[in-house]
Order: C-alpha cells, then sequence, then structure tokens
C-alpha cells in the first residue's frame, strides 16, 4: 500500500514535470539567475546531475553559492533523495536544495562568520520536526505524525535520519534497524533474544512492519495495539498483514481473538513460550478466562478437576476460529 502511494506521488510529479518541461524550455532564467538547463523532456531533465556536469557553471545557483567552501556535502548532496527538491520549482528557492532546510543562506556565504541559518545543532526537536514537516506532513506514512510518541518525547526526525552522514542505502538512517530501534530501546532488545521470538535480528522481519515510528491514529485503541503499532491494509491489527489464516472470518469465532486481540494470549515481541503464548502452560492461559469450564469437563477429563492431564488446545484446535464447531474442536 505504502508502494503503490509512492509509485502513485512519483508518477505525479513526472506528468508535473512534463508539464512544467513544456512551457519551461524556453526559459532559461529562472529568479534572475541561472538554474540547471531545463531540457525538453521530463526524464532528461529529472536525471540531470552534477556528476554530468561539465562545468561548474552549470551548477544550480542554489547549490553553487555553497559548493566552494562545502564541496564534500554538495557533491555528495546529488545522490540524496532531496536533490528531487531541485526539480521541483514550485515553492521556489526557498524550497529547493541546501536552503529548504537550512534556509537563506546569502549573508552565510559572503561571511561565514554571520549565520543566519537555521542552526540544526541548536535548534530544539520540536523545530527540527517542523522544518521537516513543512514538506513530509502528508501522505500515509506521515499524516499522524501528531499522534507519534517519538515526537512527544524529543526524538526528532534527525535522532534517526541522517541528511549528509546516513549509513543505509535506502531512507538515510543513522543506522540500519533493528540497531538503530535498539539504540535506545534495550529492553525490546532482550526480548528479541529470547528463545521464542520473531525473528527481527535475522532480518526475517523490521520494528516497522509493525510499528509506525512516525506515529500512528489510535483506531486500534480497542484492540489494545497503541503502541505505535500499524494496521494492516484494511485497517485491521498489523498481525494480518502475514498471519491471514487467523483473519477468518469464522463461522464460529473465538471471542477473545476477536474482541480482545492477538496480544490477549501472545507476546508480540518473543518470550520464554513456546508460540510466544503469556503463559508456559497453556491451560492457565485459558483459565485466565475459562474459570467456569472445570464442571463441563468432568465427563471428559480427569475426575480430580484442578488437576488438567490434557492441554485444553488438544480438544480444542481451531483455538483461533472455527468454520465447523462452536467449540473450536475442528
Ligand atoms: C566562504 C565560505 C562559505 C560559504 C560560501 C558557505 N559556507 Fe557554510 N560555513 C562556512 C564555515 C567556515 C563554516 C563553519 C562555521 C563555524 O563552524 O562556526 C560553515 C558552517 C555552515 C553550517 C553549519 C552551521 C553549524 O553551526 O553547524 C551550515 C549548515 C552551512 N555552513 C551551510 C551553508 C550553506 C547552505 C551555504 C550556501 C548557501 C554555505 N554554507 C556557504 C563557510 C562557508
Ligand atoms: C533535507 C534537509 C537538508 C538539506 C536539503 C541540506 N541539509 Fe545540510 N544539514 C541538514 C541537517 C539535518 C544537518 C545536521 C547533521 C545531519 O543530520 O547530517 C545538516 C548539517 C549541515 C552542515 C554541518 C556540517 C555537517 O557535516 O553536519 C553543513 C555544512 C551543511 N549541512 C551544508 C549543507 C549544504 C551545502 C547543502 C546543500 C548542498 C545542505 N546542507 C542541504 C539538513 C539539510
Ligand atoms: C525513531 C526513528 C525515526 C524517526 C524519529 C523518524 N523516522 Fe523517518 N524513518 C525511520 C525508518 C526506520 C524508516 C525506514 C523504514 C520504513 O520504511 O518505515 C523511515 C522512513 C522515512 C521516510 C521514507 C518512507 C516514506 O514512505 O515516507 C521518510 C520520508 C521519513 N522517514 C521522514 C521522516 C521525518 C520527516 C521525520 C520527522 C518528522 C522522521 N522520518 C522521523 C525512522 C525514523
Ligand atoms: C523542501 C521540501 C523538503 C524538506 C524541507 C525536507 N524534505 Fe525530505 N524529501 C523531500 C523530497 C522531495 C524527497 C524525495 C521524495 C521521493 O523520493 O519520493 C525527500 C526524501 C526524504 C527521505 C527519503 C525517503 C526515501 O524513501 O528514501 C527522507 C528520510 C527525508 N526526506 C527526510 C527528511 C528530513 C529528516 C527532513 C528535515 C531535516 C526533510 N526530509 C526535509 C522534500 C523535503
Ligand atoms: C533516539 C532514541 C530513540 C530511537 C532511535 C528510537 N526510539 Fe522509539 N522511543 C523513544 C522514546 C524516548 C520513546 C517514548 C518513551 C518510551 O515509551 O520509551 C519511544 C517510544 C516508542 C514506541 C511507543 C512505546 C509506547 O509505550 O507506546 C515505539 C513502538 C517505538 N518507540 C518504536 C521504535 C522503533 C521501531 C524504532 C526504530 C525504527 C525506535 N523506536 C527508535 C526513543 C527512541
Ligand atoms: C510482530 C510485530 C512487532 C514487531 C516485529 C515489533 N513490535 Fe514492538 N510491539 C508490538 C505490539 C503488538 C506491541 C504492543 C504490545 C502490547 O501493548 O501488549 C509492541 C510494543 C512495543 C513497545 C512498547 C513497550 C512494550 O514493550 O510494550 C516498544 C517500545 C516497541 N514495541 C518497540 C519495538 C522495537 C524496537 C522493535 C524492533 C526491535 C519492535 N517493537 C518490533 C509489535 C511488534
Ligand atoms: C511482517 C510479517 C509478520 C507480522 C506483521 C507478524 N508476524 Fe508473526 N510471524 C511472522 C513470521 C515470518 C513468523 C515465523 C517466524 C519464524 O519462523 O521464525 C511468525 C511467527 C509468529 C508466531 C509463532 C509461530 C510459531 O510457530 O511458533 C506467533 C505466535 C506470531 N507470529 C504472532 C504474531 C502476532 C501476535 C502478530 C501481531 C502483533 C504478528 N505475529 C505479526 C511474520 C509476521
Ligand atoms: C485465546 C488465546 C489466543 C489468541 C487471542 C490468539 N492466539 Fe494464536 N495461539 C494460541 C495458542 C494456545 C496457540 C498454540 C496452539 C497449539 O500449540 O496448538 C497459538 C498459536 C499461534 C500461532 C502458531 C501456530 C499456528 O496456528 O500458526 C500463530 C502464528 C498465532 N497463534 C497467531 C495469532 C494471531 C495473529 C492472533 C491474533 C489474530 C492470535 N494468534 C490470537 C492462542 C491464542
Ligand atoms: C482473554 C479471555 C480468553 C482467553 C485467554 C481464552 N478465551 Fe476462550 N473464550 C473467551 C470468550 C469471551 C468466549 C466466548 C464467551 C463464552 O462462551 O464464554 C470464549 C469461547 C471459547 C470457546 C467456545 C465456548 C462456547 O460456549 O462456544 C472455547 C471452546 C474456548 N473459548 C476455549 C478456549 C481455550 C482452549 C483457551 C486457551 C487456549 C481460551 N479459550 C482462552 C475468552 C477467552
Ligand atoms: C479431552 C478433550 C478436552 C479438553 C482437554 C478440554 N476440553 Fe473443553 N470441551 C471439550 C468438550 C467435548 C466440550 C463440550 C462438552 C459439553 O458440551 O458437555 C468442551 C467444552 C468447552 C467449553 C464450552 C462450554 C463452556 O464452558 O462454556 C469451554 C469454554 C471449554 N471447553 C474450555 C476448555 C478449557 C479452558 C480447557 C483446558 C483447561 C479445555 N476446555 C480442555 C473437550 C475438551
Amino acid at each position: 500500500m505504502r508502494l503503490t502511494n509512492r509509485t502513485r506521488r512519483l508518477y505525479f510529479a513526472g506528468i508535473l514535470l512534463a508539464f512544467w518541461g513544456l512551457i519551461a524550455v524556453p526559459r532559461a532564467v529562472f529568479g534572475g539567475q541561472k538554474v540547471q538547463e531545463p531540457s525538453s523532456s521530463a526524464s532528461a531533465s529529472q536525471s540531470k546531475k552534477l556528476s554530468e556536469s561539465t562545468d561548474e557553471g552549470s551548477l544550480p545557483a542554489e547549490i553553487q553559492a555553497c559548493q566552494s567552501c562545502h564541496g564534500d556535502i554538495t557533491a555528495s548532496f546529488e545522490k540524496t533523495p532531496h536533490w528531487k527538491t531541485m526539480n521541483d520549482t514550485r515553492g521556489g528557492h526557498a524550497m529547493q536544495g541546501c536552503e529548504a532546510c537550512h534556509g537563506p543562506g546569502g549573508d552565510h556565504a559572503d561571511d561565514p562568520s554571520k549565520s543566519s541559518l537555521f542552526d540544526f545543532k541548536k535548534a530544539t526537536s520540536e523545530d527540527i520536526t517542523e522544518r521537516c514537516l513543512t514538506c513530509h506532513a502528508s501522505g500515509s506514512e506521515h499524516m499522524s505524525a501528531s499522534n507519534s510518541f517519538h515526537r512527544q518525547n524529543d526524538v526528532s526526525c534527525t535522532s534517526c535520519h541522517s541528511m549528509h552522514h546516513a549509513t543505509t542505502k535506502e531512507h538515510m538512517l543513522i543506522k540500519a534497524e533493528p540497531g538503530l530501534c535498539y539504540s535506545c530501546h534495550l529492553q525490546q532488545k532482550a526480548q528479541f533474544n529470547m528463545p521464542f521470538r520473531h525473528r527481527v535480528n535475522e532480518g526475517l522481519i523490521t520494528c516497522t512492519d509493525c510499528h509506525n515510528q512516525h506515529g500512528t491514529s489510535s483506531v486500534l485503541e480497542g484492540d489494545h495495539l497503541v503502541r505505535q503499532v500499524r494496521a494492516s491494509a484494511p485497517g485491521d491489527v498489523v498481525c494480518f498483514k502475514c498471519h491471514t489464516d487467523k483473519q477468518g472470518p469464522f463461522v464460529f469465532e473465538h471471542e477473545a481473538v476477536r474482541i480482545e486481540g492477538c496480544a490477549a494470549c501472545h507476546i508480540a515481541h518473543g518470550g520464554a513460550n513456546p508460540r510466544m503464548l503469556k503463559y508456559s502452560n497453556v491451560n492457565l492461559l485459558c483459565l485466565q478466562c475459562h474459570t467456569n469450564s472445570p464442571g463441563i469437563h468432568a465427563t471428559v477429563m480427569d475426575a480430580n478437576q484442578s488437576h488438567y492431564e490434557q492441554a485444553c488446545v488438544n480438544c480444542h484446535v481451531k483455538i483461533h476460529g472455527s468454520n465447523f464447531d462452536g467449540l473450536l474442536d475442528r
């Protein structure tokens, strides 16, 4: 779903660009300064990169001013996704290149000791976040930014992302997952070292498959899955994204699954018990809710009702729901 949205966005941007290319070809001048040479086709203008420039003069003006003193950063900038801001002229210079984040740099370029620039080192985390959200607030991934636990706890965008010194190929991260998350969430690191766990450390699934680190809506409050847990595509609990067989609909639901959610019985990260169950003894898990059941089982089980010789799930095998029997036994 995220992919489709993104593809759509890119496609839309492509159309805009093509359109811009058509009407803007004859104008080699933008805002009084020479910008990158507009080419006749959208794809050509989009793939125009610093490395292809033959002389400094063809550098976009927004970047040229900074290049002489900040060579490394300027050279690496074209390889970051933010190079795309060079192609989007709708917001003018202020929304392009270095100045999109650092603010007007004219004064500073003339005299570096002066700094009217936005200072990421001294800025509060909220100021940083707001700055990034001027462009990133829309889209399904970020639309719940105001509900972000990270944001509310002064974890800013640049606690996880680095604009010039990223170590990952994708998403400009300071560090790859799960190491990035473990750097602050030590308790979770321990959980993913338990014997029965989701294989996050092995890269089979990621923290962000289940969580939206950027914030979630609180629709799933009733399912006890509020910890910045994502919803699956149809808006259900995230677990159904992969465990589709547990979703049903079943003719005979187990109300515990439907109402309480998976977390009623499982520890989502991992634990000491097989199947990541909350209790080592399955029966204890069931008896948490089914305190009245012993009587009924007098006929099928040990006469001593306090002692069960068989696990409940030996008979009630379809514990997540059944299409055949309300007793969940087949
Ligand atoms: C004449 C050389 C020169 C030019 C041109 C120049 N800078 Fe700088 N810039 C410096 C120097 C020197 C420093 C270090 C100042 C310091 O550490 O106090 C610096 C520091 C910075 C910082 C870090 C500020 C901080 O406190 O962390 C940023 C951001 C920056 N420049 C952005 C830009 C941008 C954007 C441009 C283009 C609009 C630009 N610079 C043009 C010389 C220059
Ligand atoms: C998307 C926002 C963004 C853009 C665009 C951007 N920067 Fe930065 N810049 C940052 C952030 C955030 C930092 C703080 C360090 C970090 O996150 O890597 C920073 C840090 C810096 C520094 C401080 C030294 C350092 O290495 O951290 C300089 C200098 C700088 N930027 C120059 C530039 C120049 C020149 C450009 C254009 C070629 C540019 N920046 C484009 C966000 C941006
Ligand atoms: C707690 C760490 C963390 C924080 C804080 C964070 N991010 Fe991210 N971000 C990630 C990780 C990890 C990914 C890649 C995994 C994924 O696909 O979700 C990512 C992906 C992204 C992406 C690409 C995915 C997409 O479709 O949008 C953008 C853009 C982004 N972040 C911007 C931001 C902005 C803007 C902020 C601040 C408002 C921010 N991030 C705060 C960790 C973080
Ligand atoms: C002027 C608008 C603008 C600002 C300000 C801005 N970004 Fe971006 N950002 C973009 C664009 C455009 C892209 C490329 C989107 C794409 O590839 O679909 C992008 C891409 C990204 C990506 C990579 C997404 C991916 O899929 O790999 C991350 C991460 C990101 N931005 C984080 C930030 C952070 C953190 C800040 C604040 C320091 C910030 N951005 C400020 C416009 C902006
Ligand atoms: C810079 C430190 C830092 C990093 C890195 C970080 N977090 Fe967090 N995270 C926090 C803080 C602080 C909180 C809020 C306090 C708390 O609940 O621990 C939080 C809260 C959360 C919550 C909500 C907890 C709740 O009780 O509701 C989740 C889920 C979460 N983080 C997941 C992640 C994931 C996934 C990553 C990696 C992509 C990550 N975090 C990276 C600092 C961080
Ligand atoms: C299989 C899905 C899944 C994965 C993978 C996952 N989480 Fe969680 N996480 C959850 C669920 C569900 C909860 C809520 C549990 C509850 O409230 O009972 C949760 C809760 C949390 C919390 C809140 C405190 C707590 O433990 O209840 C934090 C912090 C957190 N996760 C961080 C992480 C980090 C960091 C990673 C990766 C190293 C990660 N999670 C991977 C599903 C997942
Ligand atoms: C991104 C996909 C994905 C998501 C989302 C996911 N899981 Fe899983 N889950 C897996 C995979 C893959 C395995 C198998 C793990 C292995 O073989 O190491 C697994 C294993 C399990 C197991 C153990 C099965 C066994 O045979 O021991 C349980 C229980 C489980 N998941 C519950 C959950 C719950 C509860 C959620 C939601 C909080 C969830 N899963 C979300 C992919 C996922
Ligand atoms: C009422 C308690 C309960 C609830 C709620 C529950 N489970 Fe289970 N689950 C179990 C038990 C007990 C087992 C072990 C069954 C066995 O060993 O035969 C199990 C096993 C599993 C397994 C591994 C075996 C298999 O059938 O694939 C997965 C995966 C799983 N559950 C996922 C989920 C998901 C996803 C949810 C939420 C939709 C969920 N469970 C809700 C009790 C529960
Ligand atoms: C979180 C509470 C909870 C847990 C834990 C739980 N159940 Fe249930 N279960 C319910 C509820 C609520 C119903 C539906 C109401 C009822 O009939 O009691 C139900 C219904 C059933 C039914 C169908 C009963 C009927 O009358 O149709 C069976 C069988 C059952 N559960 C077995 C189990 C077993 C076996 C376990 C342990 C693996 C278990 N349950 C764990 C809450 C729970
Ligand atoms: C040997 C097979 C077997 C085992 C083991 C077993 N059950 Fe049953 N269970 C049954 C049968 C058969 C019925 C239907 C009895 C009847 O209708 O008189 C039943 C009925 C139920 C019912 C529905 C009646 C009611 O109380 O509302 C629940 C709930 C239930 N069992 C829960 C459990 C729990 C919890 C355990 C484990 C502590 C368990 N069962 C172990 C066979 C078993």
